[in-house]
């Protein structure tokens, strides 16, 4: 058990899947896991741990903004022992070929800041994904023909953003999407050497203004928690 954690020793498995959402959580637990057990209520943020193809997996909400994703992520690496992070995300599409529903899988992730600001101080570290769970995330995207882009997003500190011109900097230099944590949970797997990807369906665009229908969400989300699940046991 830990501060934001109340899971046992042992009650969280070495993949652990991450929405923001928490009630996200509950449903892909729900829904595509066998046995799916409640083992985190702390604050809300729930987390269930069940079985997928015989591969015991937990599905951690994450809360939004990186100062939320890093306390979990923390927790869940140092006190835990997960092995492999996914983010499970919905992400604002960047770029005219991106399209709604679309799945972006991150291979690096921009900002101006993350909670490990602190320690890389003036460095530009450059948070990417793994690569093994990247290549495994593409196959299995293809082989269910969900259109897929892979590429650098942007995690954000803000989702309502003022500043003029940054979404056409971040459009003119090929962002295909813009989220809220996928940076920091690559740093803190690059720190403690753990395997992270983030996985954003395009639930809004930027250019276009279009947003996914509520009764949408549920199926295009299940595509990506399907190809989280296949990533992280090919
Ligand atoms: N998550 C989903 N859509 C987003 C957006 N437009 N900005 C930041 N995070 C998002």
């Amino acid at each position: 058990m830990t501060i934001h954690i109340g899971a046992k020793p042992g009650q969280i498995a070495e993949t652990v899947l991450m929405p923001g959402d928490p009630y996200r959580a509950k449903w892909a637990a729900q829904t595509f896991l066998e046995n799916p057990e409640l083992v985190n209520e702390t604050r809300g943020m729930l987390g269930y741990t069940g079985t997928w193809r015989g591969h015991s997996v937990t599905i951690q909400g994450s809360g939004m903004g990186m100062p939320s994703l890093s306390i979990y992520a923390n927790e869940l690496i140092r006190d835990f022992g997960a092995k492999t992070l996914i983010r499970i995300g919905s992400c604002g599409g960047m770029q005219d070929k991106v399209k709604i529903r679309d799945v972006i899988v991150a291979m690096t992730a921009s900002s101006f800041s993350t909670p490990s600001s602190g320690i890389f101080r003036e460095l530009n570290f450059a948070p990417c994904a793994d690569w093994s769970l990247l290549q495994a995330a593409v196959l299995a995207a293809e082989a269910r023909k969900v259109p897929t882009h892979v590429g650098g997003i942007y995690s954000a500190d803000v989702f309502y953003d003022e500043r003029p011109d940054l979404n056409e900097q971040m459009i003119r230099h090929g962002i295909l999407g813009v989220e809220m944590e996928a940076a920091e949970l690559y740093n803190l797997a690059a720190r403690y050497g753990v395997r992270a990807l983030a996985l954003l369906t395009v639930s809004d665009h930027l250019i276009t203004h279009e947003a996914l229908p509520a009764e949408d969400r549920e199926k295009s989300f299940g595509d990506m928690v399907e190809i989280a699940l296949e990533a992280a046991f090919a």
